[in-house]
C-alpha cells in the first residue's frame, strides 16, 4: 500500500520526510522518492527499491527546501522502477498518489492530444498533467486542484507540491486515508498517523471527498461540494503503537472504513492494471491443467471467503470444488486423489483445525495454497504457496477487511486457473479485471450508505432473532452477515441460501422477525430468473409480516423496494464482484446494532482472535 508524507517546515525537510516513510515502511513498497523546492523550483529525488537507496540519492544530491513531498510506491499501473516512482511532476506541479485512478487511460490520451509528454507508466502522471493544464488556463494552484479532483475516477489519496509555493501544500482523499498533522507554525500530511508520529500527535482525519489547502498557519478543508468544512482536531497515541484508531470509536470500524485501501492494494499484488489481467506475482509449483478438483478448507469468516470461491472456480475455471469447516474436514476422512489442489484461507495463519486439515492434506499428497493474511505464520509457513492478503493487521475479533481481501485474492486466483485451463478467454478475463480494479471505488460507495444504516440499526437492536437470505455468491454473504451479527451484537441469527426458506426457517416468521435479504440484481442469470426468485421468496416474508431489509442495486431496488421495510442502494456493480461490495452493508449492520447494543466491540465475549486450540 503506497505511503504518503508531506511537510510544510522551517528546517530542510528531505531527512523528516525520508524518517517518516520509514514509518511507513510497514505497509510494503517497491520505490520510494521525495520532491521539495529548491528556490522555488521543483527538485525530486527518488529510487527504486528500499528507502536506503533514496537515503543514498540524498547523500550524493542533498535537497534543501523546507517544504516537501515523500512517498513509498507499491506498483499498480507499471512495474517497480526510478521513472515510475513517485513524486511525478511537471514544471508546474509535483504528486504523490495511493490508489487507483481508473479513467488514466482516457485521461492521458486527452492530455498527450492537447501535448503532454509523459514520463513515466502510471496513472498517477495524469494527475500531474490534468493539474497542469488547469493551471496553464491561468488557474492558481487550489483552483486548478478544484477543477481536476472531480475530472478522477477510482479510489484515491493525494498530495500536490507546487513550483513557486514556499507555504502550500494541497491533499485530496476518496476512499484512500490522509490525515493533517498540526505542529507548532508546521503543518504535516500523512496516509496515518504513524507516519506524522515523530512530529507531531495532533491529527485531523480527512473525510472521504476531503480536500485540504494547507499551509504553515493550518488547514482549511473542503467537502466534496467545495463547501469550507470544520475537521475535529484530536490527540493521536500512535507513536505509542504502530497500529491505532485513528478517529474512529473501535478497530472494526476503522478496518471497514480502510477496505477500499487494502482491497485496492490486494488486487494490485494480483493484477497488471495497466495490461487489464492478472499476473500471480508467485510460481505456482502445480499445474492447473492438471488438477482435477480443489478442497477447500477453512473455519468462521474465512471459510465463507472461500464458499464465494467455490462458485467462482466452478464457474470460471471449470473445476469441482468440494468444501467443508476444517473441523469436519479433517475427521471426514474424505478421499484424494493425489496431486489435487488443497487450499486453505486464514486470517491468522494460526487457526489450529485449519492447520490440522493442511496437514492431514500434505500426507495425502495434495499441493497445499493458502491465501493466508499474515504471512509469517505456521499456515504460510507450511504450504507450498501462499497468496497472502495484503489487508495489513486485524485487531477487531471479527474479522472485516480481511474477508473482503481474501475474496479478492481468491477470485484473482480463479481467473489464473480459467485462463491456465483454457476455459476462460482473454476477453472475459479483461472483463473481469476491470470490473475488479472498481472495486475500491464502489466500497467507498457503499460505505455512504453508514448514516442509513446506523438508523436502520436502532430497529435491530430490539430484535431476538434475525434471517439473512441470499441466493448463489450472495448466499455465503447472508451466512457472514448472520455470523457478524451473531459475533459482536449477541443477537441470534441465522443464515440461509433463500430457496431454503420454505424449507424450515419460514415457520419462525412473523412481525417481529427483521429478514435481511441480500440480493444483487442478477444480469447474467436474469434468464434464469434467479433475481426474481428471491423476490418470491421475499413475498413469502412479506406476507406473514416479516420486516425486510433489502441490499440491492438500483435494478433491484425498482423491482422489490416496494416488499422491504427498508432498502439499502448499492451501486450496480459486475455480479462477479458483489461479494466483495455487498460484505460492506452486512458488516456496518452488524457493527451499528453492536454499538447500540453497547457490547464489547472490538473484543467481544467468549472469541478469540486467533483460535489455536481445537
Ligand atoms: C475466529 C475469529 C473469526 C475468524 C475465524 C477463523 O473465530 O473470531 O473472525 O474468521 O477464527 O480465523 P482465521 O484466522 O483462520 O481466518
Amino acid at each position: 500500500m503506497c505511503g504518503i508524507v508531506g511537510i510544510l517546515g522551517h528546517e530542510p525537510v528531505a531527512g523528516q520526510l525520508v524518517d517518516a516513510l520509514k514509518r511507513l515502511e510497514y505497509r510494503g513498497y517497491d520505490s520510494a522518492g521525495v520532491a521539495t523546492l529548491e528556490a522555488g523550483a521543483l527538485t525530486r529525488r527518488r529510487a527504486e527499491g528500499k528507502l536506503r537507496n533514496l537515503e543514498g540519492r540524498l547523500r550524493d544530491a542533498p535537497l534543501s527546501g523546507t517544504i516537501g513531498i515523500g512517498h513509498t510506491r507499491w506498483a499498480t499501473h507499471g512495474k517497480p522502477s526510478e521513472s515510475n516512482a513517485h513524486p511525478h511532476a511537471t514544471d508546474r506541479i509535483a504528486v504523490v498518489h495511493n490508489g487507483i485512478i481508473e479513467n488514466f487511460r482516457e485521461l492521458r490520451e486527452q492530455l498527450e492530444k492537447s501535448g503532454a509528454k509523459f514520463a513515466s507508466e502510471t496513472d498517477t502522471e495524469v494527475v500531474a498533467h490534468l493539474v497542469t493544464d488547469e493551471m496553464k488556463k491561468g488557474k492558481n494552484p487550489v483552483d486548478a486542484v478544484a477543477a481536476a479532483l472531480p475530472r478522477l475516477r477510482g479510489a484515491f489519496a493525494l498530495a500536490f507540491l507546487f513550483a513557486g509555493e514556499e507555504d502550500l501544500l494541497i491533499g485530496a482523499r476518496k476512499g484512500s486515508p490522509l490525515a493533517v498533522g498540526h505542529g507548532d507554525g508546521e503543518m504535516f500530511l500523512g496516509s496515518d498517523a504513524i507516519a506524522l508520529a515523530p512530529f507531531t500527535d495532533t491529527i485531523s482525519y480527512l473525510e472521504d471527498g476531503d480536500w485540504a489547502v494547507v499551509t504553515r498557519k493550518g488547514v482549511q478543508v473542503r467537502d466534496a461540494t467545495g463547501k469550507i468544512v470544520e475537521r475535529a482536531v484530536l490527540k493521536s497515541n500512535a507513536s505509542a503503537f504502530l497500529v491505532d484508531k485513528g478517529n474512529h470509536r473501535h478497530f472494526m470500524a476503522k478496518e471497514i472504513h480502510e477496505q477500499p485501501e487494502v482491497v485496492g492494494h490486494t488486487l494490485a499484488h494480483y493484477l497488471d492494471m495497466a495490461a487489464e489481467r492478472v499476473s500471480l506475482p508467485m510460481t505456482l509449483p502445480f499445474d492447473f491443467k492438471k488438477i482435477e478438483r480443489v478442497a477447500i478448507s477453512a473455519c468462521g469468516t474465512a471459510y465463507y471467503a472461500g464458499l464465494v470461491a467455490k462458485y467462482w472456480f466452478e464457474r470460471f475455471a471449470r473445476l469441482p470444488v468440494e468444501i467443508d469447516v476444517a473441523s469436519e474436514f479433517r475427521y471426514r476422512e474424505a478421499p484424494f486423489s493425489p496431486g489435487n489442489l488443497a487450499l486453505f484461507v486464514s486470517q491468522s495463519g494460526e487457526t489450529a483445525d485449519t492447520l490440522a486439515t493442511l496437514r492431514y492434506a500434505k500426507e495425502q499428497k495434495q499441493h497445499v495454497l493458502s491465501v493466508v493474511n499474515v504471512p509469517t505464520s505456521t499456515i504460510a509457513r507450511e504450504s507450498d504457496v501462499v497468496m497472502p492478503t495484503l489487508a495489513g493487521p486485524e485487531i477487531g475479533v471479527a474479522s472485516t477487511k480481511a474477508f473482503t481481501c481474501q475474496l479478492a485474492t481468491l477470485l484473482c486466483l480463479t481467473i489464473a486457473a480459467g485462463r491456465a485451463r483454457g476455459v476462460l478467454s482473454t476477453e472475459d478475463e479483461r472483463n473481469l479485471v476491470r470490473a475488479m480494479i472498481e472495486v475500491p471505488r464502489h466500497i467507498s460507495e457503499a460505505l455512504r450508505l453508514e448514516p442509513q444504516i446506523e438508523a436502520l440499526s436502532r430497529d435491530l437492536v430490539k430484535a431476538k432473532d434475525v434471517l439473512y437470505l441470499g441466493r448463489g455468491t450472495a448466499y455465503p454473504l447472508a451466512l457472514e452477515g448472520a455470523l457478524k451479527l451473531k459475533e459482536i451484537s449477541y443477537i441470534h441469527a441465522e443464515g440461509y441460501a433463500a430457496g431454503e426458506l420454505k424449507h424450515g426457517p419460514i415457520a419462525l416468521i412473523d412481525e417481529n422477525m427483521p429478514v435481511v435479504v441480500v440480493a444483487p440484481f442478477d444480469k447474467s442469470a436474469r434468464r434464469e430468473g434467479v433475481f426474481e426468485k428471491t423476490v418470491s421468496n421475499m413475498q413469502e416474508v412479506a406476507a406473514r409480516g416479516g420486516k425486510i431489509i433489502l441490499i440491492t442495486d438500483p435494478h433491484g431496488a425498482k423491482e422489490a423496494a416496494a416488499l422491504s421495510l427498508s432498502t439499502l442502494v448499492l451501486p450496480d456493480v459486475a455480479t462477479t464482484v458483489t461479494p466483495i461490495v455487498y460484505a460492506i452493508p452486512v458488516q456496518l449492520m452488524a457493527y451499528h446494532t453492536a454499538v447500540n447494543m453497547g457490547t464489547d466491540v472490538d473484543q467481544p465475549r467468549n472469541l478469540a482472535k486467533s483460535v489455536t486450540v481445537e
